[in-house]
């Protein structure tokens, strides 16, 4: 079956991003890309159509996807669109995250063929999957694109797509209130403006890029890996606590990428 390719990706920190492109390369040559990592890109809705075959890239937040990218998903949709679900977590786990993607996107029109659990360097520490996606993760995603290329070549008609079973339980994992983990800005700023311009949640002021709204920031640490003079970061003893302890209880053993195909 012939298919326009679409990347729909959100990756404050890019690990999503390259997970999802190289998986894509080996679908199509020509993929259109949907990146909906900056408030901008969500401004609008999208709709997909039967011709269209579409690659979902989420990271995972509390074993959930990000809550902002589920109400973001309200303003997409699909007309028997086929779906490849993808969900890139940090070396703890990926819980309900994918099991909840196959839910919106049944919802909204789409027919998931293939899903895949990936693994990032978590946003909080380069201590838990440092480095990754490195080479061995980008070769099982190209893998896994190839695999979902050869269901396709197989599918003449949506009644021939096979069911296939994932991972993740529901009710979901329970989303616990953040406890406002936000950046600091030490006299290292150079306010060269990089933060505020690619913060995904437009949480810090572009005037001002030491104000951070903590009601709009969501810990992504997309400005801390970012700034090219190390001068954000996060101070907040509940951040320090919790990269300990994902650190204690989740790096001793590498994880692999899981499929479901
Ligand atoms: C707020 C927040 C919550 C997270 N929760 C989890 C989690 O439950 N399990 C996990 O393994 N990784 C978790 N991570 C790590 C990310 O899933 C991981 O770093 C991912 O690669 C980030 O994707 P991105 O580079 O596309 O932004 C969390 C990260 C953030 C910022």
């Amino acid at each position: 079956m012939k298919k326009q390719v679409n990347l729909l990706y959100f990756s404050p920190t890019c690990t999503t991003e390259k997970v999802v492109k190289a998986a894509g390369s080996k679908i199509s040559d020509s993929v259109k890309e949907y990146n909906i990592t900056l408030p901008k890109s969500r401004e609008n809705s999208i709709s997909f159509s039967k011709d269209d075959l579409v690659i979902v890239g989420v990271p995972v937040y509390s074993g959930r996807i990000p809550a902002l990218i589920e109400d973001y998903f309200k303003n997409i949709s699909g007309n028997d669109t086929l779906a490849v679900l993808t969900a890139v977590y940090g070396h703890r786990e990926y819980d309900d995250a994918l099991l909840e993607l196959k839910h919106i996107f049944e919802n909204k029109g789409f027919i998931p063929i293939a899903a895949a659990a990936f693994l990032g360097e978590h946003s909080f520490t380069d201590k838990l999957a440092g480095g990754r996606p490195d080479n061995d993760d980008i070769k099982i995603a190209e893998g896994f694109g190839k695999a979902v290329k050869d269901k396709l070549d197989k599918i003449n008609d949506i009644s021939d797509i096979s069911p296939f079973n994932i991972k993740g339980n529901f009710p979901y994992r329970e989303r616990k209130p953040g406890s406002h983990m936000i950046p600091s800005t030490s006299n290292e700023c150079v306010s060269c403006g990089v933060c505020a311009n690619s913060c995904p949640t437009g949480a810090i002021d572009f005037d001002e890029y030491s104000n951070i709204n903590e009601n709009k920031c969501v810990t992504c640490c997309s400005c801390v890996k970012r700034c090219p003079t190390g001068a954000k970061s996060i101070q907040a003893e509940a951040y320090k606590k919790a990269s300990a302890w994902l650190i204690e209880n989740f790096s001793a053993v590498r994880k692999e990428p899981e499929i479901f195909i």
